[in-house]
Protein backbone atom coordinates (compact mmCIF):
# COMPACT_ATOMS: atom_id res chain seq x y z
CA UNK A 1 0.00 0.00 0.00
CA UNK A 2 1.33 3.74 -0.94
CA UNK A 3 2.44 5.96 1.38
CA UNK A 4 -0.15 8.26 1.24
CA UNK A 5 -2.86 6.09 0.66
CA UNK A 6 -1.60 4.51 4.69
CA UNK A 7 -1.62 8.22 5.78
CA UNK A 8 -5.22 8.84 4.08
CA UNK A 9 -6.78 5.67 5.74
CA UNK A 10 -4.96 6.19 9.19
CA UNK A 11 -6.68 9.95 9.19
CA UNK A 12 -9.99 8.44 8.45
CA UNK A 13 -9.68 5.72 10.92
CA UNK A 14 -8.88 8.23 13.39
CA UNK A 15 -11.81 10.84 12.61
CA UNK A 16 -14.59 8.25 11.79
CA UNK A 17 -16.06 11.42 9.04
CA UNK A 18 -18.78 9.80 6.74
CA UNK A 19 -17.87 9.75 3.36
CA UNK A 20 -20.51 9.63 0.95
CA UNK A 21 -19.32 6.16 -0.12
CA UNK A 22 -20.23 5.55 3.51
CA UNK A 23 -23.56 7.57 3.60
CA UNK A 24 -24.48 5.60 0.55
CA UNK A 25 -23.80 1.81 2.17
CA UNK A 26 -25.78 2.87 5.10
CA UNK A 27 -28.50 4.28 3.29
CA UNK A 28 -29.00 0.95 1.43
CA UNK A 29 -28.04 -1.78 4.66
CA UNK A 30 -28.10 -0.48 7.82
CA UNK A 31 -31.83 0.13 8.82
CA UNK A 32 -34.19 -2.77 8.85
CA UNK A 33 -37.39 -2.99 8.42
CA UNK A 34 -40.57 -4.12 10.46
CA UNK A 35 -40.82 -7.12 8.21
CA UNK A 36 -39.45 -10.29 9.80
CA UNK A 37 -38.23 -12.35 6.63
CA UNK A 38 -37.40 -16.32 6.87
CA UNK A 39 -35.26 -18.41 4.79
CA UNK A 40 -33.91 -21.89 3.63
CA UNK A 41 -30.37 -20.41 3.45
CA UNK A 42 -26.78 -22.47 3.16
CA UNK A 43 -23.24 -21.48 4.05
CA UNK A 44 -21.48 -24.39 2.72
CA UNK A 45 -22.00 -26.53 0.14
CA UNK A 46 -22.96 -30.04 0.48
CA UNK A 47 -25.78 -32.35 0.87
CA UNK A 48 -28.64 -30.48 0.94
CA UNK A 49 -30.33 -31.64 4.40
CA UNK A 50 -27.18 -31.54 6.17
CA UNK A 51 -26.20 -27.84 4.71
CA UNK A 52 -29.95 -26.23 4.67
CA UNK A 53 -31.29 -24.41 7.70
CA UNK A 54 -33.80 -21.86 8.45
CA UNK A 55 -32.99 -18.59 9.04
CA UNK A 56 -34.64 -15.46 9.87
CA UNK A 57 -33.95 -12.06 9.85
CA UNK A 58 -35.14 -8.48 9.32
CA UNK A 59 -35.71 -7.73 5.92
CA UNK A 60 -33.43 -3.90 5.15
CA UNK A 61 -35.27 -0.87 5.15
CA UNK A 62 -37.12 0.66 2.11
CA UNK A 63 -34.79 3.07 -0.06
CA UNK A 64 -35.84 5.49 -2.54
CA UNK A 65 -34.60 2.81 -4.81
CA UNK A 66 -35.35 -0.46 -3.63
CA UNK A 67 -38.69 -2.65 -3.53
CA UNK A 68 -39.97 -5.04 -1.09
CA UNK A 69 -41.58 -7.95 -2.22
CA UNK A 70 -43.63 -11.35 -0.72
CA UNK A 71 -43.12 -14.30 -2.18
CA UNK A 72 -46.32 -16.20 -3.29
CA UNK A 73 -44.57 -19.83 -4.27
CA UNK A 74 -41.17 -21.03 -5.10
CA UNK A 75 -40.91 -24.28 -6.33
CA UNK A 76 -37.84 -27.37 -5.86
CA UNK A 77 -36.24 -27.93 -9.55
CA UNK A 78 -33.05 -30.22 -10.21
CA UNK A 79 -30.73 -27.14 -10.79
CA UNK A 80 -31.66 -26.35 -7.13
CA UNK A 81 -30.39 -29.25 -5.82
CA UNK A 82 -27.18 -29.48 -7.96
CA UNK A 83 -26.46 -26.01 -7.04
CA UNK A 84 -26.50 -26.61 -3.29
CA UNK A 85 -24.17 -29.52 -3.94
CA UNK A 86 -21.85 -26.67 -5.25
CA UNK A 87 -21.87 -28.31 -8.90
CA UNK A 88 -23.99 -25.97 -10.71
CA UNK A 89 -21.94 -23.76 -13.25
CA UNK A 90 -23.58 -20.55 -11.40
CA UNK A 91 -22.68 -20.30 -8.00
CA UNK A 92 -25.32 -18.58 -5.49
CA UNK A 93 -24.47 -15.07 -3.97
CA UNK A 94 -23.42 -15.15 -0.21
CA UNK A 95 -25.31 -11.80 0.33
CA UNK A 96 -26.11 -10.43 4.19
CA UNK A 97 -29.20 -11.61 5.64
CA UNK A 98 -29.04 -10.04 9.45
CA UNK A 99 -25.79 -10.87 10.80
CA UNK A 100 -24.77 -13.39 8.16
CA UNK A 101 -23.56 -13.86 5.01
CA UNK A 102 -25.54 -16.54 3.80
CA UNK A 103 -27.36 -18.46 0.24
CA UNK A 104 -30.88 -18.31 0.12
CA UNK A 105 -32.11 -21.73 -1.60
CA UNK A 106 -34.47 -22.15 -4.82
CA UNK A 107 -34.11 -20.05 -8.34
CA UNK A 108 -37.28 -19.39 -9.38
CA UNK A 109 -40.93 -18.25 -8.29
CA UNK A 110 -43.47 -15.89 -8.14
CA UNK A 111 -43.52 -12.76 -5.95
CA UNK A 112 -45.65 -9.52 -5.51
CA UNK A 113 -44.28 -6.38 -4.74
CA UNK A 114 -45.77 -4.66 -1.67
CA UNK A 115 -43.07 -1.86 -1.31
CA UNK A 116 -42.12 0.52 -3.71
CA UNK A 117 -38.84 3.32 -3.60
CA UNK A 118 -40.08 7.17 -4.50
CA UNK A 119 -36.91 6.66 -7.23
CA UNK A 120 -38.44 3.65 -8.77
CA UNK A 121 -41.25 3.90 -11.93
CA UNK A 122 -40.45 0.58 -13.35
CA UNK A 123 -42.15 -1.38 -10.69
CA UNK A 124 -45.92 -0.43 -8.52
CA UNK A 125 -47.45 -1.92 -5.41
CA UNK A 126 -49.30 -5.23 -6.42
CA UNK A 127 -47.05 -6.36 -9.18
CA UNK A 128 -46.05 -9.54 -9.91
CA UNK A 129 -42.68 -10.08 -10.70
CA UNK A 130 -40.04 -13.35 -11.32
CA UNK A 131 -36.68 -13.18 -10.75
CA UNK A 132 -34.18 -11.18 -12.99
CA UNK A 133 -31.30 -13.90 -12.76
CA UNK A 134 -30.28 -17.34 -11.56
CA UNK A 135 -29.00 -17.95 -8.63
CA UNK A 136 -31.16 -14.89 -6.74
CA UNK A 137 -32.70 -17.00 -4.00
CA UNK A 138 -36.50 -18.16 -3.78
CA UNK A 139 -36.96 -20.14 -0.79
CA UNK A 140 -37.53 -17.17 1.67
CA UNK A 141 -40.92 -15.22 2.20
CA UNK A 142 -39.39 -11.71 1.43
CA UNK A 143 -37.00 -10.24 -0.30
CA UNK A 144 -35.46 -6.36 -0.79
CA UNK A 145 -33.54 -5.05 -3.47
CA UNK A 146 -33.21 -2.73 -6.69
CA UNK A 147 -35.63 -3.28 -9.25
CA UNK A 148 -33.05 -4.95 -11.81
CA UNK A 149 -33.35 -8.09 -9.30
CA UNK A 150 -36.85 -8.63 -10.58
CA UNK A 151 -38.74 -8.92 -14.19
CA UNK A 152 -42.23 -7.71 -14.03
CA UNK A 153 -45.08 -10.75 -15.14
CA UNK A 154 -47.24 -9.80 -18.00
CA UNK A 155 -50.61 -9.80 -16.49
CA UNK A 156 -53.28 -12.58 -17.16
CA UNK A 157 -56.38 -13.60 -15.18
CA UNK A 158 -57.02 -17.51 -15.20
CA UNK A 159 -53.47 -18.15 -14.61
CA UNK A 160 -52.78 -20.29 -11.42
CA UNK A 161 -49.71 -18.59 -8.85
CA UNK A 162 -48.17 -22.29 -9.40
CA UNK A 163 -48.01 -21.65 -12.80
CA UNK A 164 -46.29 -18.22 -12.78
CA UNK A 165 -44.09 -19.84 -9.89
CA UNK A 166 -42.60 -22.37 -12.24
CA UNK A 167 -43.24 -20.46 -15.56
CA UNK A 168 -39.15 -19.29 -16.08
CA UNK A 169 -37.54 -22.15 -16.23
CA UNK A 170 -38.98 -25.22 -17.61
CA UNK A 171 -42.09 -23.45 -20.41
CA UNK A 172 -39.35 -21.09 -20.99
CA UNK A 173 -36.85 -24.06 -21.76
CA UNK A 174 -39.44 -25.95 -23.88
CA UNK A 175 -40.40 -22.87 -25.88
CA UNK A 176 -37.15 -21.73 -26.31
CA UNK A 177 -36.04 -24.77 -27.79
CA UNK A 178 -39.13 -25.29 -29.72
CA UNK A 179 -38.65 -22.17 -31.55
CA UNK A 180 -34.43 -21.54 -31.95
CA UNK A 181 -32.77 -24.80 -33.08
CA UNK A 182 -35.33 -25.70 -35.99
CA UNK A 183 -37.82 -23.78 -38.08
CA UNK A 184 -40.55 -26.13 -37.44
CA UNK A 185 -43.47 -26.30 -39.74
CA UNK A 186 -46.78 -27.24 -38.71
CA UNK A 187 -47.34 -31.49 -38.82
CA UNK A 188 -43.23 -31.56 -38.13
CA UNK A 189 -42.05 -33.97 -35.41
CA UNK A 190 -40.21 -33.45 -32.86
CA UNK A 191 -38.48 -36.72 -30.56
CA UNK A 192 -37.73 -35.84 -26.81
CA UNK A 193 -36.81 -37.77 -23.78
CA UNK A 194 -37.65 -37.44 -20.39
CA UNK A 195 -41.41 -36.92 -22.28
CA UNK A 196 -42.59 -36.80 -18.71
CA UNK A 197 -40.40 -34.04 -16.64
CA UNK A 198 -41.78 -30.68 -16.32
CA UNK A 199 -39.88 -29.44 -19.27
CA UNK A 200 -41.26 -32.38 -21.69
CA UNK A 201 -44.92 -32.08 -20.48
CA UNK A 202 -43.78 -28.05 -21.50
CA UNK A 203 -42.43 -29.06 -24.86
CA UNK A 204 -45.66 -31.65 -25.62
CA UNK A 205 -48.32 -28.79 -24.70
CA UNK A 206 -46.37 -26.06 -26.90
CA UNK A 207 -45.80 -28.42 -29.71
CA UNK A 208 -49.78 -29.01 -29.88
CA UNK A 209 -50.27 -25.38 -29.52
CA UNK A 210 -47.93 -24.85 -32.70
CA UNK A 211 -49.26 -27.67 -34.79
CA UNK A 212 -46.22 -29.65 -34.52
CA UNK A 213 -45.76 -33.34 -33.75
CA UNK A 214 -44.11 -35.15 -30.74
CA UNK A 215 -42.57 -38.73 -30.05
CA UNK A 216 -42.34 -39.19 -26.55
CA UNK A 217 -39.91 -41.41 -24.64
CA UNK A 218 -40.00 -42.03 -21.14
CA UNK A 219 -38.90 -44.67 -18.63
CA UNK A 220 -40.74 -48.05 -18.37
CA UNK A 221 -42.70 -48.19 -14.72
CA UNK A 222 -45.58 -50.40 -13.35
CA UNK A 223 -48.21 -47.65 -14.26
CA UNK A 224 -47.18 -47.10 -17.54
CA UNK A 225 -50.53 -46.98 -19.19
CA UNK A 226 -51.63 -44.26 -16.69
CA UNK A 227 -48.39 -42.21 -17.69
CA UNK A 228 -49.26 -42.69 -21.57
CA UNK A 229 -52.82 -41.42 -20.61
CA UNK A 230 -51.90 -38.41 -19.25
CA UNK A 231 -49.47 -37.44 -21.72
CA UNK A 232 -51.88 -38.73 -24.83
CA UNK A 233 -54.50 -36.17 -22.76
CA UNK A 234 -52.05 -33.61 -22.80
CA UNK A 235 -51.52 -33.61 -26.65
CA UNK A 236 -48.24 -35.85 -27.04
CA UNK A 237 -48.70 -37.24 -30.45
CA UNK A 238 -46.99 -40.68 -29.63
CA UNK A 239 -45.34 -42.15 -26.48
CA UNK A 240 -42.87 -45.14 -26.17
CA UNK A 241 -40.48 -46.43 -23.10
CA UNK A 242 -36.89 -46.23 -23.66
CA UNK A 243 -36.15 -49.83 -23.12
CA UNK A 244 -37.89 -50.39 -26.24
CA UNK A 245 -36.35 -47.46 -28.31
CA UNK A 246 -33.70 -49.67 -29.91
CA UNK A 247 -35.58 -52.64 -30.80
CA UNK A 248 -35.95 -53.30 -34.34
CA UNK A 249 -39.74 -53.58 -34.12
CA UNK A 250 -39.88 -50.58 -32.72
CA UNK A 251 -37.88 -48.97 -35.01
CA UNK A 252 -40.27 -50.13 -37.55
CA UNK A 253 -43.23 -48.71 -35.67
CA UNK A 254 -41.51 -45.27 -34.83
CA UNK A 255 -40.27 -44.63 -38.78
CA UNK A 256 -43.95 -45.51 -39.99
CA UNK A 257 -45.62 -43.23 -37.67
CA UNK A 258 -43.42 -40.14 -39.84
CA UNK A 259 -42.87 -41.91 -42.80
CA UNK A 260 -40.35 -39.87 -44.76
CA UNK A 261 -40.94 -36.48 -42.70
CA UNK A 262 -38.57 -37.90 -40.32
CA UNK A 263 -38.21 -35.29 -37.15
CA UNK A 264 -35.08 -32.65 -37.26
CA UNK A 265 -35.38 -31.67 -33.54
CA UNK A 266 -34.34 -33.97 -30.87
CA UNK A 267 -34.76 -32.92 -27.06
CA UNK A 268 -32.41 -34.42 -24.54
CA UNK A 269 -33.35 -34.64 -20.98
CA UNK A 270 -31.28 -37.70 -20.12
CA UNK A 271 -28.21 -38.55 -21.62
CA UNK A 272 -26.76 -42.42 -21.97
CA UNK A 273 -28.32 -44.97 -23.77
CA UNK A 274 -31.65 -43.20 -24.16
CA UNK A 275 -30.21 -39.85 -25.71
CA UNK A 276 -28.17 -42.27 -28.64
CA UNK A 277 -30.58 -44.62 -29.72
CA UNK A 278 -32.88 -41.53 -29.66
CA UNK A 279 -30.51 -39.27 -32.12
CA UNK A 280 -30.88 -42.35 -34.50
CA UNK A 281 -34.29 -41.28 -35.49
CA UNK A 282 -33.31 -37.80 -36.49
CA UNK A 283 -33.39 -36.96 -40.19
CA UNK A 284 -30.50 -35.71 -41.77
CA UNK A 285 -29.42 -32.25 -41.03
CA UNK A 286 -31.57 -33.03 -37.74
CA UNK A 287 -30.90 -30.77 -34.72
CA UNK A 288 -30.13 -32.52 -31.35
CA UNK A 289 -30.40 -30.38 -28.26
CA UNK A 290 -29.44 -31.73 -25.13
CA UNK A 291 -30.39 -29.56 -22.21
CA UNK A 292 -30.54 -32.09 -19.27
CA UNK A 293 -28.64 -35.00 -18.01
CA UNK A 294 -30.94 -36.97 -15.76
CA UNK A 295 -29.25 -40.30 -15.82
CA UNK A 296 -25.91 -38.74 -15.23
CA UNK A 297 -24.69 -41.30 -17.67
CA UNK A 298 -22.42 -39.16 -20.54
CA UNK A 299 -23.65 -38.60 -23.87
CA UNK A 300 -22.22 -41.08 -26.49
CA UNK A 301 -22.66 -40.99 -30.44
CA UNK A 302 -22.13 -42.62 -33.57
CA UNK A 303 -19.69 -41.32 -35.57
CA UNK A 304 -22.18 -42.22 -38.50
CA UNK A 305 -24.91 -39.77 -37.42
CA UNK A 306 -22.48 -36.76 -37.83
CA UNK A 307 -20.89 -38.05 -40.98
CA UNK A 308 -23.54 -39.48 -43.19
CA UNK A 309 -26.77 -37.42 -41.63
CA UNK A 310 -24.71 -34.05 -41.10
CA UNK A 311 -26.65 -33.80 -37.20
CA UNK A 312 -25.85 -31.44 -35.57
CA UNK A 313 -25.04 -31.66 -31.82
CA UNK A 314 -26.05 -28.12 -29.12
CA UNK A 315 -26.31 -27.47 -25.79
CA UNK A 316 -29.26 -25.24 -24.75
CA UNK A 317 -28.87 -23.67 -21.35
CA UNK A 318 -32.20 -20.99 -20.08
CA UNK A 319 -30.25 -19.02 -17.79
CA UNK A 320 -27.65 -18.18 -20.08
CA UNK A 321 -30.37 -17.38 -22.80
CA UNK A 322 -31.86 -14.93 -20.28
CA UNK A 323 -28.27 -13.38 -19.64
CA UNK A 324 -27.52 -12.95 -23.14
CA UNK A 325 -31.16 -11.43 -24.14
CA UNK A 326 -33.04 -8.26 -23.35
CA UNK A 327 -35.81 -7.89 -20.40
CA UNK A 328 -37.87 -6.71 -23.35
CA UNK A 329 -37.15 -10.27 -25.14
CA UNK A 330 -37.88 -12.49 -22.32
CA UNK A 331 -40.90 -10.15 -22.02
CA UNK A 332 -42.02 -11.15 -24.89
CA UNK A 333 -41.81 -14.62 -24.31
CA UNK A 334 -43.10 -14.43 -21.04
CA UNK A 335 -46.61 -13.11 -23.08
CA UNK A 336 -46.70 -15.53 -25.34
CA UNK A 337 -46.38 -17.99 -22.62
CA UNK A 338 -49.04 -16.63 -20.27
CA UNK A 339 -50.82 -16.23 -23.26
CA UNK A 340 -51.02 -19.74 -23.98
CA UNK A 341 -51.55 -20.69 -20.33
CA UNK A 342 -54.34 -18.34 -19.97
CA UNK A 343 -55.83 -19.93 -23.44
CA UNK A 344 -55.54 -23.67 -21.32
CA UNK A 345 -53.07 -24.64 -23.92
CA UNK A 346 -50.43 -24.90 -21.17
CA UNK A 347 -51.99 -26.86 -18.29
CA UNK A 348 -50.81 -26.58 -14.30
CA UNK A 349 -48.04 -28.72 -14.00
CA UNK A 350 -48.90 -31.58 -11.72
CA UNK A 351 -47.44 -30.42 -8.19
CA UNK A 352 -47.48 -31.02 -4.56
CA UNK A 353 -47.02 -28.50 -1.84
CA UNK A 354 -44.04 -28.84 0.26
CA UNK A 355 -44.66 -27.51 3.95
CA UNK A 356 -43.01 -24.08 4.78
CA UNK A 357 -40.75 -25.95 7.40
CA UNK A 358 -37.25 -26.75 8.26
CA UNK A 359 -37.25 -30.50 8.40
CA UNK A 360 -40.46 -30.41 5.33
CA UNK A 361 -37.97 -28.42 3.00
CA UNK A 362 -34.73 -30.30 3.95
CA UNK A 363 -36.41 -33.65 3.19
CA UNK A 364 -38.27 -32.54 -0.26
CA UNK A 365 -35.08 -30.90 -1.57
CA UNK A 366 -33.38 -34.16 -1.20
CA UNK A 367 -35.83 -35.99 -2.71
CA UNK A 368 -35.48 -33.11 -5.63
CA UNK A 369 -33.68 -35.59 -8.09
CA UNK A 370 -34.38 -38.60 -7.37
CA UNK A 371 -36.38 -39.86 -10.12
CA UNK A 372 -40.32 -41.14 -10.54
CA UNK A 373 -41.74 -38.31 -8.66
CA UNK A 374 -45.14 -37.07 -8.72
CA UNK A 375 -44.85 -33.58 -9.75
CA UNK A 376 -43.20 -30.68 -9.38
CA UNK A 377 -42.61 -30.08 -5.41
CA UNK A 378 -43.82 -26.08 -4.65
CA UNK A 379 -43.72 -24.43 -1.26
CA UNK A 380 -46.75 -21.89 -1.04
CA UNK A 381 -45.96 -19.40 1.20
N1 LIG B 1 -30.74 -26.52 -19.61
C1 LIG B 1 -31.78 -25.83 -19.15
O1 LIG B 1 -31.94 -24.65 -19.40
C2 LIG B 1 -32.76 -26.55 -18.29
C3 LIG B 1 -33.97 -25.96 -17.96
C4 LIG B 1 -34.89 -26.69 -17.21
C5 LIG B 1 -34.55 -27.97 -16.78
N2 LIG B 1 -33.33 -28.46 -17.08
C6 LIG B 1 -32.94 -29.81 -16.70
O2 LIG B 1 -33.86 -30.70 -17.27
C7 LIG B 1 -33.98 -31.84 -16.46
C8 LIG B 1 -35.45 -32.05 -16.13
O3 LIG B 1 -35.90 -30.96 -15.34
P1 LIG B 1 -37.42 -30.90 -14.85
O4 LIG B 1 -37.60 -29.75 -13.96
O5 LIG B 1 -38.28 -31.03 -16.05
O6 LIG B 1 -37.43 -32.22 -13.98
P2 LIG B 1 -38.60 -33.12 -13.44
O7 LIG B 1 -39.93 -32.58 -13.75
O8 LIG B 1 -38.24 -33.43 -12.03
O9 LIG B 1 -38.40 -34.45 -14.31
C9 LIG B 1 -37.28 -35.24 -14.21
C10 LIG B 1 -37.23 -36.16 -15.40
O10 LIG B 1 -36.03 -36.89 -15.39
C11 LIG B 1 -36.32 -38.28 -15.44
N3 LIG B 1 -35.33 -38.99 -14.66
C12 LIG B 1 -35.07 -38.86 -13.34
N4 LIG B 1 -34.06 -39.67 -12.98
C13 LIG B 1 -33.70 -40.33 -14.11
C14 LIG B 1 -32.71 -41.31 -14.40
N5 LIG B 1 -31.90 -41.78 -13.46
N6 LIG B 1 -32.62 -41.79 -15.66
C15 LIG B 1 -33.44 -41.32 -16.62
N7 LIG B 1 -34.38 -40.39 -16.41
C16 LIG B 1 -34.51 -39.90 -15.17
C17 LIG B 1 -37.69 -38.40 -14.85
O11 LIG B 1 -38.28 -39.57 -15.32
P3 LIG B 1 -38.95 -40.62 -14.29
O12 LIG B 1 -40.36 -40.13 -14.07
O13 LIG B 1 -38.88 -41.87 -15.05
O14 LIG B 1 -38.14 -40.60 -13.02
C18 LIG B 1 -38.36 -37.15 -15.44
O15 LIG B 1 -38.72 -37.37 -16.77
C19 LIG B 1 -33.08 -31.59 -15.26
O16 LIG B 1 -31.82 -32.15 -15.54
C20 LIG B 1 -32.98 -30.09 -15.22
O17 LIG B 1 -31.83 -29.63 -14.55
C21 LIG B 1 -32.44 -27.80 -17.84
Amino acid sequence: MGLLLRSILKTHQQVRPVSSVQWIARRYYSGSSDITASAMVYSDYGQPSQVLRWHSYRLPALTSDTVHVKFLASPINPADVNMIQGAYPIKPTFQQLGDEKLAVGGNEGVAEVIAVGDGIDSLKVGDQVVMAKTGYGTWRTHAAGPASDFQLLPHADNVSTIQKATITVNPCTAYRMLKDFVDLKQGDYVIQNGGNSAVGQAVIQIAKAWGLKTINVVRNRPDIDQLVQELTELGATHVVTDENLGSLETRKEIKSWYGKNAPLLGLNCVGGKSATEMARYLGANGQFVTYGAMSRKPLSLPASLLIFKNISFHGFWVSKWADVHSQQERYAMLEDIIALMSDNKLVEPKWTQVKWEEESMKQSVDQGISGFATGKQVVVF
